[in-house]
């Protein structure tokens, strides 16, 4: 089939060459000309592991182009849009803005017959909005919401073999219509057994907000049980391990420690607030509120911790950060808890300086006041406390004897309880875990 894929940031880029992958003719389009350059010459403008791979094949076999025209995507038959729904600055709401830019632009160029798809997260109540203007603009299209729930860092695989597709379309025969046409897009998923749910707009829009706030949820329960364990003497993660293996609660998402960041979870579950506010249900997500509230506290936690570990005050003491992004195998380090933990330190008088082994060049953009060193061995030299706060795997692999050669102080705090406590006290070192007694 002919795709159109409007906005080539984390979520397009990867949608646009996995459809090029499943053997479609695929055009991705964004109004950035440097992002169209760089996927067009087979650059990945962030860091996604295997999307240079599919990049590369698709453009090398013809079934993928970028461009900034939107005229070059009128023979389409499906056009997914992938814009981003920022959080409003100041507010918990989401910025649809984009998401209202791309459908004007697109509706003017949708040929009868085609398909818009709607993949951005956005309020519920969206889609019927632009199922509206599609209706006045281009009469003889249709619209289906299909959200998307891919992970950064696995997007790729998780774009391929989805766990499930969810169709929201209009209850009517145009919409059952556009169903099908969508499950020729999605054929090889579907060839082997992908379950597909079709249901109304607003479901649609909902999964997606309520899939995120209980995948919250699940990380902020484990850090409050962290918080009680740590004063009651009991271990966190073996409490997850105990109640993970009820399969009603599953050992998933229950990974305890600096809390939950990136560009969808922390703003989805505000956006969603602000959404049941405006239509009157406000009462149903207040739980969301303390979600968010146990995140945020899990950032000063550590900060106190390490002031703790640092003998009291932080004023003069070399700290050195291990990850700066969000979680390990991405770039991103939109409302990383590292950076966030690195900055209040280094204000509360830390000298500190912050390792990763992708994220720098975004962090050195995002927090400029920090001191960045890619190199591991030189970062960690005469440190006084080491913080573990994004698991990549060159951490949890860490040699402690190694390391410890290099630091002033063997003083580690683990912030994702990635590393083998018994390991690295056997090699001299402090070592403080989340959601454990304190000194353990
Ligand atoms: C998330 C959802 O998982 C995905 O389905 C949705 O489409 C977009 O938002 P992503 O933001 O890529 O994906 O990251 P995810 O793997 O969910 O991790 C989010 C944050 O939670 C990271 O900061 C991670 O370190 C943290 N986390 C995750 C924990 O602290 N503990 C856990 O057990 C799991």
């Amino acid at each position: 089939m002919k795709i159109s894929v409007i906005g080539c940031g984390y979520l397009g880029a990867v949608h646009a060459a996995s459809m090029a992958k499943l053997g479609h003719e695929v055009i991705g389009i964004d109004t950035d000309i440097n992002k169209v350059t760089a996927l067009q010459s087979g650059h990945a403008p962030f860091f996604e592991p295997g999307l240079p791979e599919l990049l590369d094949e698709a453009l090398s076999a013809g079934r993928l182009q970028f461009s900034t025209k939107m005229s070059d995507i009128s023979d389409s038959d499906v056009h997914f849009v992938c814009v981003g729904t920022p959080q409003k600055s100041g507010e918990y709401a989401a910025d649809i803005q984009y998401v209202d830019a791309a459908f004007s632009a697109l509706i003017p160029h949708m040929r009868p017959g085609s398909v818009a798809v709607g993949k951005s997260t956005v309020p519920v109540g969206t889609a019927s909005r632009i199922a509206a203007l599609i209706e006045h603009g281009a009469p003889e299209t249709h619209l289906v919401w299909n959200p998307e729930f891919l992970r950064e860092g696995h997007a790729v695989q998780d774009t391929l073999t989805p766990d499930r597709l969810v169709y929201g379309i209009s209850q009517d025969e145009k919409g059952h219509l556009a169903a099908s046409i969508l499950d020729h897009v999605y054929e090889a998923a579907l060839a082997v057994g992908t379950p597909r749910l079709i249901v109304n707009y607003a479901t649609a829009e909902l999964v997606k907000s309520a899939a995120n706030s209980f995948l919250a949820t699940k990380i902020s329960f484990i850090n409050a049980m962290a918080e009680v364990c740590e004063v009651a003497g009991a271990d966190v993660t073996s409490l997850a391990d105990a109640i993970g293996m009820d399969d009603r609660i599953g050992r998933k998402f229950l990974n305890a420690g600096i809390g939950f960041g990136g560009g969808c979870l922390p703003k989805d579950i505000r956006a969603f607030m602000a959404r049941a506010g405006e239509l009157g249900a406000d009462q149903a997500l207040t739980f969301l509120r303390e979600v968010d509230a146990i995140n945020m506290r899990r950032r000063s936690k550590v900060v106190e911790r390490t002031r703790e570990l640092c003998g009291g005050s932080l004023i003069g003491k070399r700290i050195t950060v291990l990850g700066a992004t969000f979680k390990p195998n991405s770039d991103d380090v939109r409302d990383s808890p590292a950076l966030s933990i690195a900055a209040q330190l280094q204000l509360q008088g830390a000298n500190v300086t912050v390792t990763d082994p992708e994220g720098l060049a975004n962090a050195m953009k995002r927090f400029p006041e920090l001191k960045y060193e890619r190199d591991l061995k030189i970062s960690v030299t005469n440190a006084n406390a080491v913080l573990l706060l994004t698991e990549w795997d060159e951490y949890t692999q860490l040699d402690p004897g190694t390391i410890g050669n290099l630091v002033d102080d063997r003083v580690i705090l683990d912030g994702r309880n990635a590393i083998n406590p018994e390991d690295w006290r056997a090699n001299g070192w402090t070592y403080q875990g989340i959601g454990i007694p304190l000194s353990q």
